[in-house]
């Protein structure tokens, strides 16, 4: 086959999209018992958003971001989203979302690009589910994000997870860090690698997220955020703390997890998984006050939020064999025609049926009958209807269980009541 997908994007295909639909419908539900509402935003966005948003010094910003001209011309520098909570922002500050609701609560299920190298858990288009609370500065917003995150997981059956938490303070405690950081690692500067050099002056705190086992020694005994906050976000992250404790989410401080973009500010967290590779960051998220005055505010706006990779989920999910169970949609009928006239009435009767809320089934390729019967047990079909000219004729037709081999004669009148009875579409619609 001459076209393939593009190294690092893939297709999600139809036996995987149960799976999906699966995860997608359990995030929504617990978004929405939270009072969080969708935003769908476009794929790309104007390039200085995320440069503001995400920080220049970033990798996102730095090296992995699709960026076009909408025509070789133009002056204009268009970026597919690397993230959402740089266009959710945009969007709360286009649209005024503030002056209808002083505390606004977003939800996204949304494909992302980010021009990394490829490998397991990590991909070039990948999808997210997130959530983005603006408008409250108090803890409890920290902790009712960080509490939704896990109850998505919780609902979905994922262990083996291990949540990170740790606090950057305000921009000020930020500032002031920095310079200490740099103070202590400037004697060992020759010793840093070159990924670490290059922070060394653009993003110092970043070189704390090194996983080269060189430097392990020297990031342990480094200078601990933590012992450098300013007062207000101790006391802001204790509250936190203390409201994790209650909702018995379980965490560990990492002083270290600084994550990767810029915006942070206070509450940083992640959950890591240990069903995953290298990227075993199931998912993230923070506090970010400071971004809507980057992007253009005139005043600071209190924000905070997550986002998991689906991908990630879906790999932990199936080593922890949770998907075994999560099947497609199985038809409740299958109309099985044997003659012309029959397949007439068929199109017409599965089409009211399905009107009626039945997953119905018909023979698209004038099949013989056993081959009909082959293909509804295939689809794992819950009846078959055996429609031939005695059946048009007398009104009475056979009403064969495929999942126990009961057959029964009906009246045409009652067809439709009788598979209901066992109809598993509406029993499932019902959950
Ligand atoms: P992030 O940590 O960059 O945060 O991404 C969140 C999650 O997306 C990661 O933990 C990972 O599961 C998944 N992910 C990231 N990159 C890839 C990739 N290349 N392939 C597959 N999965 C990936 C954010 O994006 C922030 N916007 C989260 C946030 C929301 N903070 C506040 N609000």
């Amino acid at each position: 086959m001459k076209f393939q997908t593009i190294t690092g994007t893939k297709d999600i295909l139809p036996s995987e999209s149960p799976l999906w639909q699966h995860v997608e419908k359990t995030a929504r539900s617990v978004f929405e018992r939270f009072g969080y509402r969708e935003i769908r935003t476009p794929i790309f966005e104007d390039t200085n958003l995320f440069l503001r948003g995400i920080g220049e010094t970033t990798d996102i910003v730095g090296k992995e971001m699709y960026t076009f001209k909408p025509s070789p011309e133009s002056d204009e520098s268009l970026t597919l989203r690397p993230e959402m909570t740089a266009s959710v922002m945009r969007a709360y500050l286009q649209h005024s979302l503030g002056a209808q609701s002083p505390v606004v609560k977003v939800y996204y299920i949304s494909e992302l690009f980010r021009k990394e190298r490829p490998q397991k858990g990590r991909y070039r288009q990948f999808w997210q589910f997130g959530a983005e609370c603006i408008g409250s500065s108090l803890p409890e917003a920290d902790a009712e994000v960080i509490a939704m995150m896990m109850m998505i997981y919780d609902e979905l059956g994922i262990k083996n997870t291990m949540l990170k938490l740790n606090s950057l303070g305000d921009i000020e405690t930020r500032k002031r860090y920095r310079a200490i950081l740099q103070d202590y690692l400037r004697p060992h500067f020759d010793k840093l690698d070159s990924v670490s050099k290059e922070r060394f002056e653009k993003n110092p705190l970043r070189i704390l997220d090194s996983k080269n086992p060189d430097l392990k020694e020297l990031i342990e005994n480094a200078p601990r955020i933590l012992d450098h906050l300013d007062e207000t976000s101790q006391a802001h992250f204790e509250t936190v703390k203390s409201y994790l404790d209650e909702f018995g989410v379980k965490y560990v401080i990492d002083h270290r997890l600084v994550r990767g973009l810029d915006y942070y500010t206070r509450t940083a967290f992640e959950l890591v998984s240990a069903d995953l590779g290298a990227q075993d960051a199931l998912g993230g998220g923070g506090r970010y006050d400071g971004l809507a005055e980057q992007l253009g505010a005139e005043k600071e706006i209190s924000a905070v939020g997550f986002a998991s990779g689906v991908e990630r989920l879906l790999i932990a999910m199936q080593s922890a064999n949770l998907i075994a169970n999560i099947q497609p949609k199985k038809p409740d009928v299958m109309l099985v025609s044997q003659s012309p006239a029959a397949r007439g009435w068929i199109m017409k009767v599965a089409n009211e049926w399905r009107k009626a809320g039945l997953a119905v089934e018909t023979d698209l390729l004038a099949r013989s009958l056993k081959a009909q019967l082959r293909e509804a047990n295939r689809l794992g079909a819950t009846y078959a209807v055996i429609v031939g000219e005695y059946e048009l004729q007398t009104g009475k037709f056979q009403l064969k269980n495929l999942l126990t081999s009961e057959q029964k004669e009906i009246q045409q009148e009652n067809l439709l009541n009788e598979i209901r009875k066992q109809n598993r579409s509406i029993v499932l619609t019902k959950n």
